[in-house]
C-alpha cells in the first residue's frame, strides 16, 4: 500500500498546499487585530521570534515524521511506537483534533459563503444591520450553504492529493495573493490610511505582558497549522527530492507574509473609514470582526467609491477569506480521510463518504447551536457561563489542545524515533541542510525547551479558560 501512496506533484505544489492550509482566517483578521492591539511592531517581532524559534522546528518534526512513516498521524505514532498504548494517545489526539476543528471551521466557512453571496446579490447594506448576523446564523438558509461547502470540499478531496488538493491550492493561493495586494493598494491610497499603518507598526513595548506573550505563541502555533496532524499527513505525501527544512521555511515565510500583508489592509481600512476610532475597542474575536464589524467598514467606503464600488471591495475581501478558509478546510478534512484510508484500507471515496457524512451531522449540530435548538445552544457549563456546542468545540480543540499535541510530537520525534533518525530524514533532499544552523538548533531545541514551553502554554490556557 505504501508504494502506491499518493504524492504531491512538485515542490511548489506542496508548498502552495501547505501554505494554503496555514493561511486562514487567523492570518487575515486575527493576526492584524491582535498585533495592533498588543504592541504593534513589538508584537510582530515577538511573533516572528516564535515562528522561527519554536514553530519551525515543530513543523519540521511533523513533516519528517509523516514523510518517514508514509502514514496518517495515528499510523505514524503506531509506526514509531508499535504496541505502546501511551504513544497511541498522541496518535488519536492528532486524528480527533482535526476532525473536530474541521466541524467548526466548516460552520465559519458556510457563514462566509453566505455573506459573500449576500454581497454579490447587492445586499451589503443589509449586512450592517446589528441583528443580521444573529438572524442569519439561526436561519434555515445555513443548511443550503453547508451543503454547498460540503460539496465543494468533497469534490476537491475526491480528486485526490495531486489533482484535488494541489490543483486547488495552485489556483486559489495565487488568486488570494493578487486580491490581497490589490486590496492593500486600494486601502493604502485612501485618506487617513497612514494612521492605521502607524498604529499597526509603531512598537509599544509597554503593551507586552505575559498574556500577550502567551497569545502570540498560540497565534503563531495555530496559524502554521501545527498540532493538527495536517503537516504529518502532508509530509506523508512529500517525495524525497526536496528538503524538509527548505520547504518548511518557505511555508512559514508565506504564512507570516500573508498575515503581515493582511495587516496593511485591515487596519488602514478601519482607520481610514473610521477616523478617530479607539483600537482598544476592537473585539478580540475574529468571528465578530468579520461578520459584524467589517461589513460596516466596507459600507463606509461608499463615500469614496459609491455603493457598487464598496460592494466590489467587500466581495473581493470575502472571496479572499473564502479561498483561505476553503484551502484550510480541505487540509484539515484530509487528515481523518487519510486516517480511515490507511487504518481501514478503504478507498478514497469510501473514506471520504464515511468522514464526510458523520462530520456533516456534527457540523449541523454546531450550526444549530446559535439559538435554533436549545440543547445545542446551552450545551456545556464552564468558566461560570453556559456555552454552545460550537463554543465548546472551539475552546477545547482550537484554543487549547494544539500545544499539547505539539508537545507530544516533540517527545515522539526526539525520544522515541530518536534524533539521529530524524536528522537523516531532514538531510534527505535538496537543498541539503546537513550540519546547518537550523538543523543543529532544532536538534537541541526540540528535545529541551520547546516541549517545556508548549506544555506551559497548554496548562496556562486550560487554567484560564476552564478554571477561572
Ligand atoms: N492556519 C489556519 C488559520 O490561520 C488555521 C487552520 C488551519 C484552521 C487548518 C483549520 C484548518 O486560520
Amino acid at each position: 500500500m505504501t508504494a502506491n501512496r499518493e504524492q504531491f506533484g512538485s515542490r511548489l505544489g506542496f508548498i502552495l498546499a501547505a501554505a494554503g492550509s496555514a493561511v486562514g482566517i487567523g492570518n487575515l483578521v486575527g493576526f492584524p487585530v491582535n498585533a495592533a492591539k498588543n504592541g504593534g511592531a513589538a508584537f510582530l517581532l515577538l511573533y516572528a521570534f516564535f515562528v522561527v524559534l519554536i514553530c519551525l522546528p515543530v513543523m519540521m518534526a511533523e513533516l519528517a515524521a509523516g514523510r518517514n512513516s508514509r502514514k496518517n498521524p495515528l499510523g505514524t505514532y503506531r509506526h514509531f511506537a508499535p504496541g505502546s498504548p501511551g504513544w497511541l494517545i498522541g496518535g488519536w489526539l492528532a486524528l480527533i483534533t482535526p476532525y473536530m476543528i474541521a466541524v467548526f471551521y466548516a460552520v465559519i466557512t458556510l457563514w462566509i459563503t453566505g455573506y459573500l453571496t449576500a454581497i454579490i446579490s447587492g445586499n451589503l447594506q443589509a449586512l450592517t444591520d446589528p441583528d443580521y448576523f444573529a438572524h442569519f446564523v439561526s436561519s434555515p438558509t445555513i443548511f443550503v450553504y453547508l451543503i454547498a461547502v460540503a460539496a465543494l470540499v468533497g469534490l476537491i478531496l475526491h480528486s485526490g492529493v495531486k489533482d484535488g488538493i494541489e490543483r486547488g491550492a495552485k489556483i486559489m493561493m495565487p488568486s488570494l495573493f493578487v486580491m490581497l495586494v490589490g486590496l492593500v493598494i486600494f486601502v493604502l491610497t485612501r485618506d487617513h490610511a497612514m494612521a492605521g499603518v502607524q498604529y499597526y507598526l509603531i512598537p509599544d513595548i509597554s503593551k507586552i505582558n505575559a498574556q500577550v506573550i502567551n497569545g502570540a505563541m498560540g497565534q503563531a502555533f495555530f496559524s502554521l497549522s501545527l498540532g493538527m496532524g495536517i503537516l504529518i499527513t502532508y509530509g506523508s505525501y512529500m517525495d524525497g527530492r526536496s528538503s524538509i527544512p527548505g520547504s518548511a521555511k518557505m511555508v512559514a515565510l508565506a504564512d507570516t507574509g500573508v498575515a503581515f500583508t493582511a495587516g496593511l489592509m485591515v487596519l488602514p481600512a478601519i482607520f481610514s473609514f473610521n477616523p478617530g476610532i479607539d483600537p482598544g475597542t476592537l473585539s478580540d474575536s475574529s468571528v465578530s470582526l468579520i461578520f459584524t464589524f467589517l461589513p460596516k467598514i466596507f459600507l463606509a467606503m461608499q463615500v469614496s467609491v459609491g455603493y457598487v464600488g464598496a460592494s466590489i471591495v467587500a466581495a473581493l475581501f470575502f472571496l479572499l477569506v473564502f479561498f483561505a478558509a476553503l484551502t484550510s478546510l480541505v487540509s484539515i478534512i484530509e487528515v481523518p480521510v487519510s486516517g480511515v484510508m490507511d487504518q481501514k484500507g478503504y478507498s478514497r471515496n469510501r473514506a471520504l463518504a464515511t468522514i464526510g457524512i458523520t462530520m456533516f451531522f456534527i457540523a449541523l449540530a454546531c450550526g444549530l447551536s446559535f439559538g435554533m435548538v436549545d440543547f445545542f445552544t446551552n450545551f456545556a457549563h464552564y468558566g461560570e457561563a453556559s456555552h454552545s456546542l460550537f463554543d465548546l468545540v472551539y475552546d477545547v480543540f482550537y484554543d487549547t489542545i494544539l500545544p499539547l499535541n505539539g508537545f507530544i510530537i516533540c517527545l515522539l520525534v526526539t525520544y522515541r524515533w530518536k534524533k539521529a533518525n530524524w536528522n537523516a530524514e531532514l538531510e534527505t533532499g535538496e537543498p541539503n541542510y546537513k550540519g546547518s544552523l537550523l538543523e543543529r538548533y532544532s536538534n537541541f531545541a526540540l528535545g529541551t525547551f520547546i516541549p517545556v514551553i508548549l506544555l506551559f502554554v497548554f496548562v496556562n490556557t486550560v487554567l484560564n479558560k476552564f478554571f477561572n
